[in-house]
């Protein structure tokens, strides 16, 4: 398990600028949240990665961006109008209201009153299209972005001169009506949705099943995630949802136990049949080589952006003892880091802070950057430490004299000394992996104490 319980990384995200609560100062609105100018970062570090690995570093998947608003048939055809519901209880004594299928015990968990029949309460947000309110008029917020892809997989088809298997990956807000919220972002009523849907012939879909399970598994751990706080958990046969053929889940340790991260599902050809049979256009492809015409089968990677963040948070923090103060560390990978590397000036004295900028221009635009030059260089350090800064690049009064800087690791707490000129690059070789320790033309390692 993540070594730290949920209320330290509520608190660090609020305290450092994170996460806040949805309108805070109207006392906050039920499951909803606001990413602060860090959280806004490592929300759209998490987004990019996962859209580099499923979109540009491969030639059989394309994007796209899909509206949240769509035609109400959409969810009749899906399922999701007669189907996308959980059983909600009332207590009779305190009128809390509970998922029935969240309880441990057949009574209310907080007063211990009885509880009402479980009813079925449809999950998806109306609202109105248009100036009337009446029942034509009603739209749904979408609940998953995933039926944007299948009613628009023929005009990706037919525009990307692409064969099966294809894959078509969108990244968007989904909003949902949980009955109960909780454990911070992990359950909330707006989030967003990291959603594939591969596209792949009948036959074939039990490789490619294996295959996304392995590829979806490994981003985590590629992007930092232990192995050992990751599980892949097939789902039992009454846990498939109404269109599934085979479901599993990345689950990840979180404080409150083993959770859903991601499910990664074989759908058949579920979606696009019942989009055929309720639009009345056919979404059958013909393949030249066999001459055969079928309804191809999807496979669906469908990760929450919103857990991501929680884990990529809980695994990388990190509490350590240097110099007999505590230092607490969010050990993010680089690419994930809200900012990469910061500038410090050693102090405020008219010399330095001209050189200071200059360094901070050189390597602005590179990579999200940060000058700070409030407080002690110690703290400052720590607050940097805090966030998950990898590099921390110090400009003292040496450097007026030798045109060097000092670039600090946020993990092993080396320094190295190098010429300003190659800075840029340095940090951008480290950043992309290169070892701390190797060394530029002219550069050196700093012996001494930790900071
Ligand atoms: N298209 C399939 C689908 O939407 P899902 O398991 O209902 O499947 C996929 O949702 C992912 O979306 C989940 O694994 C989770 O990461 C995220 N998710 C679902 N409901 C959520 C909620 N209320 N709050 C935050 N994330 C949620």
């Amino acid at each position: 398990m993540s070594s730290v319980d949920m209320e330290t990384i509520v608190s660090l995200c609020k305290r450092r600028g994170f996460i806040f609560q949805s309108s805070e100062i109207y006392g906050g609105a039920g499951g909803c949240w606001d990413y602060g100018p860090l959280g806004a970062e490592l929300k759209r570090n998490v987004k990019e990665a996962w859209w580099k690995a499923m979109v540009h570093d491969r030639d059989d998947v394309v994007g796209l961006d899909a509206s949240i608003l769509m035609n109400p048939q959409v969810w009749v055809a899906s399922g999701h109008v007669q189907q996308f519901s959980d059983p909600l209880v009332d207590c009779k004594s305190c009128k809390s209201r509970f998922r029935a299928d969240h309880l441990k015990e057949n009574k209310c968990p907080d007063c211990g009153g009885e509880l009402t029949e479980p009813r079925m309460f449809n999950l998806m947000f109306k609202t109105f299209m248009g100036p009337v309110q009446d029942d034509a008029a009603v739209v749904y917020l979408r609940p998953e972005t995933a039926q944007g892809i299948f009613v628009n997989f023929q005009n990706v088809m037919s525009t990307s001169r692409k064969k099966l298997p294809l894959g078509i990956a969108q990244v968007g807000k989904s909003f949902r009506n949980e009955i109960n919220t909780g454990n911070f972002i992990f359950r909330s009523r707006e989030f967003e949705q990291m959603e594939m849907e591969y596209f792949v012939k009948p036959g074939t879909d039990d490789h490619w099943f294996q295959h996304w399970l392995e590829q979806r598994f490994n981003w985590y751990v590629k992007l930092g995630i232990k192995k050992e706080n990751l599980r892949l958990r097939p789902h039992a046969k009454e846990e498939l949802a109404h269109y599934a053929k085979g479901c599993y889940d990345v689950e990840y340790l979180f404080p409150m136990g083993w959770s859903e991260l991601e499910g990664i599902a074989n759908r058949g050809s579920y979606d696009l049949e019942q989009h055929s049979k309720f639009s009345g256009k056919d979404l059958s492809v013909f393949e030249e080589e066999t001459k055969e015409r079928f309804t191809p089968y999807v496979i669906e990677p469908s990760a929450g952006v919103d857990r991501s963040v929680l884990a990529f948070l809980l695994d990388s923090y990190h509490e350590e003892v240097v110099e007999k103060e505590k230092r607490v560390v969010l050990r993010l990978h680089p690419a994930l880091a809200p900012i990469k590397v910061a500038v410090l000036p050693l102090s405020r004295n008219e010399k330095l802070v001209p050189l200071a900028t200059d360094v901070h221009s050189r390597i602005r635009g590179a990579f999200m950057t940060q000058y700070d030059d409030s407080q002690s260089i110690g703290r400052r350090y720590r607050r940097q430490d805090e966030v998950g800064t990898p590099y921390c690049v110090t400009v003292d009064f040496q450097s007026l004299e030798d045109k060097q800087v000092t670039i600090r690791d946020r993990d092993s707490l080396h320094q190295i000394r190098i010429p300003i000129d190659t800075l840029r690059a340095t940090l951008m070789a480290k950043l992309a992996g290169d070892d701390f320790d190797v060394l530029p033309p002219g550069g050196s390692l700093v012996t001494g104490g930790k900071s």
